[in-house]
């Protein structure tokens, strides 16, 4: 097959480590640019050096990210899954920086924790803890939706996962916070607190692990510090102390912030959709499809990032061996060859074959079925009992809807800051 050298992002005028680009959310304008060719090459910026010695490629269709996100062998995830790379020590170490069959043991054993009986109790924890959000905000008729309720479920079913007593819980979600935040010089989180942050978590992690292995609860944790997993060869494996603190980061990292996302962008499309909204509340049956529809649209990850193993092609292009390619999930959930009207929100779509938890590779959102569900929840609650829910458009200190840019440092990290919103508690 003949082969052609990838095309430049620069001749789009694009540089995707700008943070500027992200200080409104995605640039869906933009990103759709990158649809037009199978995989771009991004030259190193100033942006870029801040976070790696060299260029990357970037994939944006639907079909191709599907192709590089299912094919360890030629793009592995060893390097890490964000533009920088991870410490050599940690390569290979944890579920998000290894390749089957070393990543899939990690996933068969973290997933022992999450017995049916488990499922089933986290459910009706959620159930409680989206009742008690909405309990909160009687007595007001405004409220910021991101502080005081799009980020709370997330936080505290994974605060339930891990059986944190709900007193300690506002330190480490404040550490969960600052660890997203030190990479958005607006924020003004000091960079050197993303890795005090981290260090309190992982020390957190381990006490608790100590803890959970002398006097095992009823909770999820328990059962992964005790969990034991029967290799093909009869040998058994469990998690070590290592990759159960780094455990408890990936699911805090990645738990919570994308849902917090996916519900916080899905009330202020809704607001931006009235008739989308009005339908939703008409025929609370549509709550699936609508759920779907929300994730794809938000799309909450930026990216997440392979390593071309050894030189290779892809779609006709060349592809150098050790260059990091970076798979554009928001891009790909708009592309006009898999969704018709990609730009309308349409909360009866179906199907609705979105990528936003990955493209069906061996590292797909493991917490994809529980992040639907946290959506669904708490639209059903919210959608139940709160009316005349709005945009505030003229919020307390004048502070209105802002994002957090981290660009591309935090592939989870562009996310709804600030969504001040009006409303009536029914009853
Ligand atoms: C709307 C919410 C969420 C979105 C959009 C999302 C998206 C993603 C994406 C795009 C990936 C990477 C797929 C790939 O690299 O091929 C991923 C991986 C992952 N997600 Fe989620 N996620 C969400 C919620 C959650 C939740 C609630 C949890 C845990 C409780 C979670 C845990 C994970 C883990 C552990 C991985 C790594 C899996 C692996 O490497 O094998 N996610 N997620």
């Amino acid at each position: 097959m003949a082969t052609t050298t990838p095309a430049s992002a620069t001749e789009l005028g694009l540089d995707l480590t700008d943070r500027e680009l992200y200080r409104h959310g995605f640039p869906h304008e933009q990103l759709a640019l990158l649809r037009d060719e199978p995989v771009w090459w991004h030259p190193l910026t100033p942006g870029v050096e801040e976070l790696r010695p060299t260029g990357f490629y970037v994939v944006a269709r639907h079909d191709v990210v599907r192709e590089v996100s299912r094919d360890p062998q030629r793009f592995t995830a060893f390097h890490g899954s964000s533009l920088t790379d991870v410490a050599p020590e940690r390569q290979g170490q944890a579920i998000v920086n290894s390749d089957p069959p070393v990543q899939s043991r990690f996933r068969r054993l973290v997933s022992l924790g999450f017995t049916p009986r488990m499922v089933a109790q986290l459910d009706e924890m959620m159930e409680g803890w989206a009742r008690r959000i909405v309990d909160s905000l009687a007595g007001r008729d405004r409220c910021e939706f991101v502080a005081d309720v799009a980020e709370l479920l997330p936080l505290h079913v994974i605060a339930d996962i891990v059986g944190i007593p709900v007193d300690e819980r506002p330190a480490i979600f404040d550490d969960v916070k600052a660890m997203l935040r030190a990479f958005d010089p607006e924020t003004g989180v000091d960079p050197a607190e993303h890795q005090n942050a981290q260090m309190r978590m992982l020390v957190y992690a381990h006490t608790l692990s100590s803890a959970r292995r002398d006097a095992p609860e009823d909770d999820v944790w328990s059962k992964l510090v005790h969990a034991q997993l029967t290799l093909d060869d009869g040998s058994t494996t469990e998690l070590n102390e290592i990759e159960l603190d780094l455990w408890f980061l990936i699911l805090a990292i990645a738990g919570s912030e994308t849902t917090r996302n996916a519900i916080a962008i899905g009330l202020k499309t809704l607001l931006e959709h009235p008739d989308q909204l009005a339908r939703l509340r008409e025929r609370p049956e549509l709550i699936d499809t609508a759920v779907d529809e929300i994730i794809r649209w938000s799309s909450p990850v930026l990216y997440h990032r392979r390593t071309v193993a050894a030189d290779t092609e892809l779609r006709g292009v060349p592809l150098s061996g050790d260059v990091p390619i970076t798979m554009f999930w928001p891009a790909a959930n708009r592309d006009e060859r898999v969704f018709p009207d990609p730009g309308r929100f349409d909360i009866t779509r179906t199907p609705n074959d979105h990528v936003a938890f990955g493209g069906g590779g061996p590292h797909y959102c493991l917490g994809a079925n529980l992040a639907k569900r946290e959506v669904k929840v708490m639209f059903a609650e919210l959608l139940a009992r709160v009316d005349e829910l709005a945009l505030d458009d003229d919020p307390p200190g004048g502070a209105g809807v802002s994002w957090s840019v981290p660009g591309m440092a935090v592939p989870v990290g562009i996310g709804l800051d600030r969504l001040p919103v009006r409303y009536r508690l029914k009853g």
